[in-house]
């Protein structure tokens, strides 16, 4: 496999807004053609990291660099870069068509040209025929289109795109999804892209970036982020796993809700406290007598593929997600297999700083 070479580089980057630290010695690269999600709760900083990079804020410290060129100190619309904001910012005063054709005019391109674009960009988000209609026309996910539309005809490098589907119901989200993906194949876009979405996030992106409070949580493909969380914040970010306090017995046992289970997990030393975490869809429902532990169903929602259940159990509510109906007040047993118990380290402290992510 060839490397590609990295494209963004941030370094060292810390930023505060009146005395409270919002970034914090933040490092990431994005290589070319490369679709960087970051995921994270409200007000860990995604925004704040898009609007250090468009050039709409400078960092208190560190730098940032494209292609190798420090572009710290350079005015946002020296970079290339286009930015799909979280609020969607079209210009009111002009049509459509004039709003997608506002770079291309900037940038002298031909009149057929920018006409070409427009219908292009407008069928790209299902818009077909809006040219002439008026900003304030438009329902809150169409704007949002716009402003997508409005951003690939440039053909930027790279896109900056923040929660640009929030808006969208689920069905035309899908197909947005699916037409930025085909963006990234066909004109070697690199994404740098923002939701709230875990899904999306997980469907979407080579790479994620789980942050919390202005710290990088984990940094991985789709696949380790979900099936190998660095710790129990990204695991219950996630997924919303159960997650059990626990202790390490020896290696390939441990102890949670006061029962000895067998796990694959080893190198924890003995009698080590540790979080322990398993997956709804990894909770097996059995026969009250078959299970390791037994409880009472206390809950029950149809999901459409699954019901998602909570169980009381030993002192603990499980969530389990299954197929089979069990109604509530049911007595159940819980059987987990061992390699669906995932062991982790402890937090140091509750605001534990970034793990370090070796590639
Ligand atoms: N201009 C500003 N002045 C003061 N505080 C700010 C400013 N911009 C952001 N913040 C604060 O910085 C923190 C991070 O904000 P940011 O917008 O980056 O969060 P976010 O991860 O994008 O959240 P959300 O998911 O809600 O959009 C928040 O606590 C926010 O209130
Ligand atoms: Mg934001």
């Amino acid at each position: 496999m060839t490397m590609k070479k990295n494209l963004i580089d941030f370094i060292d980057i810390s930023k505060s807004y009146d005395g409270n630290l919002v970034l914090d010695e933040f490092n990431l690269y994005v290589r070319e053609n490369e679709f960087v999600t970051l995921l994270g709760p409200s007000g860990c900083g995604k925004t704040t990291t898009l609007r250090l990079l468009g050039g709409f804020e400078t960092p208190d410290t560190g730098k940032i660099l494209f292609d190798s060129v420090d572009i710290t100190n350079l005015p946002a619309n020296e970079r290339k870069l286009n930015t799909v904001f979280q609020k969607y910012s079209l210009f009111p005063h002009m049509s459509i068509a004039e709003n997608i054709a506002f770079g291309l005019k900037i940038s002298k391109k031909s009149k057929q040209y920018i006409e070409d674009k427009i219908k292009y960009a407008l069928k790209l988000v299902n818009l077909d025929g809006f040219e002439h209609r008026s900003v304030d026309s438009l329902s809150g996910g169409q704007q949002q289109r716009i402003a997508i539309a409005r951003a690939i005809v440039n053909e930027p490098k790279v896109l900056l795109l923040d929660e640009p589907l929030g808006a969208l119901d689920l069905k035309l989200r899908q197909n947005m999804q699916y037409e930025l993906m085909r963006l990234k194949e066909e004109l070697g876009i690199t994404f740098l892209y923002v939701t709230h979405d875990q899904e999306e996030a997980l469907t979407m992106s080579d790479t994620i970036v789980v942050m919390n409070q202005g710290y990088i949580q984990q940094i991985g493909t789709p696949e380790m982020i979900y099936n190998e969380p660095e710790n129990a914040f990204v695991a219950d970010f996630i997924g919303h796993s159960n997650i059990i306090d626990g202790t390490m017995i020896e290696d390939k046992l441990v102890e949670i809700l006061g029962v000895k289970m067998a796990c694959v997990d080893e190198g924890f030393g003995k009698m080590t406290p540790v979080d322990v975490v398993i997956r709804p869809e990894d909770v097996e429902l059995v026969k009250p007598e078959d299970g390791y532990l037994t409880g009472e169903v206390t809950s029950l929602i149809f999901k459409g593929v699954h019901y998602e259940l909570d169980v009381m159990a030993n002192g603990y509510e499980w969530l389990v997600h299954t197929t089979q109906y069990v109604p509530v007040g049911t007595q159940v047993g819980i059987r987990v297999i061992p390699f669906n118990i995932q062991i982790m380290h402890k937090p140091e402290s509750s605001d534990e700083k970034a793990v370090e992510i070796d590639e």
